[in-house]
């Protein structure tokens, strides 16, 4: 939609295509192409979500992310609370030094994100403000974080998981005291301060039939009609093995945006299994990854696909579902699991 999307495309593909120069001292099979070279040649972001932490840290995770991956997400380093702790305090450390390894490994970088109704911090929570004031704040928080990264951010979460499962607006400090209309001022303002990067709404559990999803396309429908900046919808992609997505009702997700004009992406992709988990249920969540990756490639919008962590080392999702885990391509160890042989076979397959 936009017209600055050429340029974006540009600085995308130049992301995608260049090899990487990972840390020294790691070999690879030879007989295996890492994911990264595949999904260049396909034209596909292949990411993960990243933590600066573990960036800093451990070698192996940085040789892993730059061999098998073009794109990475901060996980939690753009988040409201981490980039901007107090009202006249921004901490761009973290997030920079993730953006700064992405560049000098030719990756292209999605930011995560800009409106949130979680981590915000309490100096913007605990407070009554106006609307102007907060729309003011919104406004300053938008603008900074935007100018700050432009021409390094390709795609930006402009508006995270703004919907609840019964398809209302969801309660959060920015729907009561701004009103529906945050969202739409959100996009605009991060238009204005990068008109060539590209702006997503982001939400999970759309992927199937059901009230939220209908909320969403309705959402994403209205901000098209009413001129909104908005290039693309994101679907999270968190499914746990025992429930997986049809394959079908995923690819027709991902086409009902694509039908409105929009780009769609995978933003987050896991696959949650009980744990101890054993190897046929390895195999089931490979069989998940592949249907989630093949229904990507299927729709010719849907160029951006990224993983949410790249080792059961560090997930979320023990923390966030206990007792079940071991979500990611990689294993503790960093072994490329079933799903990775999946992920590279679906990838090797693709034509071109
Ligand atoms: C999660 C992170 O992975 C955790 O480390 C953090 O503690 C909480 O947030 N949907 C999103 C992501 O959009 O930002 C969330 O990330 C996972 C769900």
């Amino acid at each position: 939609m936009l017209g600055a999307g050429a340029l974006a495309g540009a600085v995308l593909l130049a992301a995608c295509s260049s090899g990487s120069s990972p840390d020294a001292g790691h070999s690879r099979s030879p007989a295996v192409a890492p994911l990264r070279e595949s999904a260049s040649r396909r034209g596909l972001r292949f990411g993960a979500a990243v933590t600066s932490d573990l960036l800093a840290k451990d070698s192996q995770y940085r040789h892993t992310l730059a061999t098998e991956y073009n794109a990475v997400t901060p996980e939690n380093a753009m988040k409201w609370d981490a980039i901007h702790p107090a009202r006249d305090r921004y901490d761009f450390g973290p997030a920079d030094a993730i953006v700064n390894f992405a560049r000098a490994h030719h990756m292209a970088v999605r930011g995560h994100n800009l409106v949130w109704y979680r981590e915000v911090p309490s100096w913007v929570t605990d407070h009554h403000w106006t609307r102007r004031e907060l729309e003011q704040i919104l406004h300053d928080h938008i603008r900074t974080v935007v100018r700050h990264y432009r021409g390094k951010v390709a795609q930006w979460d402009v508006v995270n998981e703004a919907v609840d499962k019964d398809g209302k607006l969801r309660d959060s400090i920015w729907s009561k005291v701004i009103g529906p209309t945050y969202i739409e001022l959100a996009f605009r303002w991060a238009h204005e301060e990068d008109p060539s990067a590209k702006l997503y709404y982001n939400d999970y559990d759309i992927e199937s039939p059901g009230p939220k999803a209908s909320a969403v396309t309705k959402l994403v429908r209205g901000l098209r009609a009413r001129g909104v900046p908005i290039d693309g919808v994101g679907i999270q992609g968190h499914e746990v093995a025992s429930h997986p997505p049809s394959p079908h009702q995923f690819e027709s997700a991902l086409r009902t945006y694509a039908a409105m004009g929009l780009d769609v992406a995978v933003t987050e992709a896991d696959v949650a299994l009980s744990l101890p988990a054993n190897e046929h249920e390895r195999q089931v969540q490979a069989a998940i990854y592949d249907h989630m990756l093949r229904a990507c490639l299927a729709v010719s919008r849907c160029r951006t696909f990224v993983t949410w962590g790249l080792t059961d080392r560090s997930s979320w999702v023990p923390a966030a579902n206990p007792g079940t885990g071991d979500a990611l391509p990689f294993d503790r160890d960093y072994h490329p699991k079933p799903a990775l042989g999946a992920l590279r076979t679906v990838l090797a397959r693709a034509r071109h």
